[in-house]
């Protein structure tokens, strides 16, 4: 009996016990800034200010965060599981690396990487990024942060598709099943008959379509889950 291959997606609600806000619950982020404002291009062309203001005050919150239980239990999954674990992220913190985690799939871009909307060029980004900063590869001023906005096209879709038709084992965890591709991607790991399970602290939009719903804390659910599956 090969080991499993596990598909894992998190969202916004891996990182609440890090003290990140989420998006979607009472007071998350979507209630405090208009989305058209500081997550599309419009946006962006409309006032490059307030979107970098918004990027800058989410990086420093990040570095100051402390990854919790539940990104230590998924680098342990890595370690210790015999079978492939696919690692992708919705989060665009890097407290999926700090907890130890390596190779994790930021499907929606990343705080620490700026992007050049030029020549499409990707580097470390500074904690403060700024209006109309230089590309270091083609010097244009065309810096961005390297977030993909509503209305862009999330990263590494082939390698996540791939990932999910040979699932054996889907998590989904803290995410509200409200923004596609990512929720559809537990559909997908249904058609190749793969085991759905979510873990989540209020059932997600397409929560119907998990065989196995752990309600409760990432920090609490994540690490057990894990426990269970190495003891097997
Ligand atoms: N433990 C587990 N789950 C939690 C916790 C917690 N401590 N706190 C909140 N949650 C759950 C909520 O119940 C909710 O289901 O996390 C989920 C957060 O949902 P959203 O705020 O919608 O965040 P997310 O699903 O990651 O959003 C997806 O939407 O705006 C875009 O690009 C943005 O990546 C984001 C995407």
């Amino acid at each position: 009996m090969t080991a499993p291959s596990i598909v894992i997606l998190t969202g916004a609600g891996i990182s609440a016990e890090s003290g990140l806000g989420t998006f979607r619950d009472e007071g998350g982020l979507w209630a405090q800034h208009r989305i058209e404002d500081v997550a599309t291009p419009e946006g962006f062309a409309r006032n490059p200010q307030l979107v970098v203001d918004f990027y800058n005050a989410r990086r420093t919150q990040a570095a100051e965060a402390r990854p919790n239980a539940a990104h230590h239990a998924l680098s342990r999954l890595q370690t210790e599981h015999a079978g492939p674990v696919t690692l992708v992220t919705q989060n665009v913190d890097d407290l999926h690396e700090r907890g130890g985690s390596v190779d994790v799939i930021h499907m929606h871009g990343a705080l620490n990487s700026a992007l050049c909307s030029d020549c499409d060029h990707r580097w470390s980004a500074p904690l403060e990024m700024s209006v109309g900063q230089s590309c270091p590869n083609c010097d244009q001023p065309t810096a961005r942060p390297d977030i993909v906005w509503f209305g862009e096209i999330p990263y590494q879709m082939d390698r996540i598709e791939r990932a999910l038709l040979d699932a054996d084992i889907f998590v989904a965890i803290g995410t509200s099943g409200n923004v596609y591709p990512a929720a559809g991607f537990v559909q997908m790991a249904r058609h190749v008959g793969a085991k759905t399970i979510e873990m989540n602290l209020d059932p997600g939009e397409n929560v119907g379509l998990f065989d196995d719903i752990r309600s409760g804390k990432a920090s609490d659910t994540v690490p057990a889950w894990v426990a269970e599956l190495l003891a097997r």
